[in-house]
Parts: structure tokens; sequence; C-alpha cells
């Protein structure tokens, strides 16, 4: 397999991302069981990954909304899988961190066999987006999660998050150390989109390829 970078939008397609978020974005609930999750009566996607790592946060920027989803500084701010409607045909889903995180051990285990009972088991989950910093590339626990997508047959495509906060040669080096990891995974999508939801860079080819999942 070939992984490449996500190449800039046609015009229709960044159009389409654009209207599909500047459109109505709604905080469904928060969820804490399986038994609780919303009937699966339409497409999701979510976003998956390291503690601290940026989900929340990309998620305000796609949306243009500051505190849509609730980021922080401390690792483990989102403690429930946490579901908002995009348009009326889509749900986008911000999940707790797994890896690191500043709360008890027990709490930490119960969000995480949640997390994973939630990837391996949404029959309407369109595909996952998985976040690695720009920072770091792949770590154990992400390769982790990744075999877990494989093993269940979800779609994923990484995100590279923060990429702001590197020079180039770190952003190149660990985009290949990314790349290079993700040749071990059969449900890996061949696409990396890289971003910094502080700058903006790469929000809009995020948001075309979303409104193009149907
Ligand atoms: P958990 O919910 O704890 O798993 O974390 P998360 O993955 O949701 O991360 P969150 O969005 O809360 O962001 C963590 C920290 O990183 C916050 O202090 C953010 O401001 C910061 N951050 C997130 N994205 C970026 C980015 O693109 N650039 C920079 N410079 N900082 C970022
Ligand atoms: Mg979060």
């Amino acid at each position: 397999m070939q992984f490449t970078l996500a190449p800039e939008p046609e015009d229709e397609a960044r159009e389409a991302g654009r209207l599909l978020f500047a459109g109505p974005v709604d905080f469904v609930k928060g969820v804490t069981a399986m038994a609780q999750l919303p009937p699966a009566d339409r497409i999701e996607i979510c976003f998956a990954g390291r503690s601290n790592v940026g989900k929340s946060s990309l998620i305000n920027a796609l949306t243009g909304r500051k505190n849509l989803a609730r980021s922080s500084n401390t690792p483990g701010r989102t403690q429930e899988i946490n579901y908002f409607a995009l348009g009326d045909s889509r749900y986008m889903v911000d999940l707790p961190g797994y890896g690191y995180a500043e709360a008890p051990v027990a709490i930490v285990a119960k969000w995480q066999a949640l997390l994973k009972q939630y990837l391996a088991g949404r029959s309407t989950l369109r595909r996952a987006f998985v976040l690695i910093d720009t920072r770091h590339g792949v770590k154990a626990v992400d390769d982790e999660i990744l075999t877990l997508l494989d093993k269940s047959a979800v779609t994923f495509q990484v995100v590279m998050t923060k990429a702001d906060k590197v020079n180039k040669a770190t952003r190149d080096a660990n985009i290949a150390q990314t790349i290079e990891a993700l040749k071990k995974h059969p449900a890996a999508f061949p696409e990396l989109v890289v971003t910094s939801s502080e700058k903006g860079e790469g929000i809009e080819t995020l948001r075309a390829l979303i409104a193009g999942l149907v």
C-alpha cells in the first residue's frame, strides 16, 4: 500500500465540507456504556487518539466553535463518548483518549474498555479518524488501537495533529515514521491529513473528506 498526504480538495468538495460544518452541529449526549449509544440510524465518524493529542480541539476547529467539545491541557479531559449531530445524516463522535490520563486508574480502565467496545462494535461507524501527534509519531499504544481496528474491519484514517508545534525536519521525520507504522495495518486508509487546530492547516481538507463520506 502506498501512503500519501491527502491532496487539496477540489472546489466542489471543499464547498460541500464548508456547508456541512457551517450548518447545525449539536451536542446529543455523553455516553458511558454501550447500552446508552443513540440508535444506529445514520453513519458516524469518530476521533480517536492518545490523551491530549487534540481530538476535542480538532472538533472545535472543524466546526469553528471554540467550546463545542471541551478541550484542556490536562490529559483525560474527555471522559465520555460524546455524540454530536452533524447536520441530520451524520454523527460526529469525540472519544476519551487512551494511554496516559490524569484520572484514577479504575476510572481510566473503565473508559478504555468502553472505547474498545465502541471501536470494535459500532456497526454504523463509517470511518475512525485516528489522531497522531506530529511531535511524536505512532507509539505502542497507538499501534494497539490500530490493530483493534484491523481486527474489527473498521477503516481508519490518520490525522496528524499540532503540526504548528514542530519544525519541518521533525514533521517530515514523524510523517515518515507514521507511514512506516501504517504499512502493517490493513484497515488503514492510504491518505494522511496533517492538521493544526491552532493555525487551521488541513481543516478544510478534513471537512471535505468527512462531507464526502456517505
Ligand atoms: P483528552 O480528551 O484528554 O483525551 O484530550 P484531547 O485529545 O481531546 O486533546 P485536547 O483537544 O483537549 O487538546 C489538548 C491540548 O493540546 C490543549 O491544551 C489544546 O489547546 C492543545 N492543542 C490541541 N490541538 C492543537 C494544535 O493544533 N496546536 C497547538 N499548538 N495546540 C493544540
Ligand atoms: Mg478531549
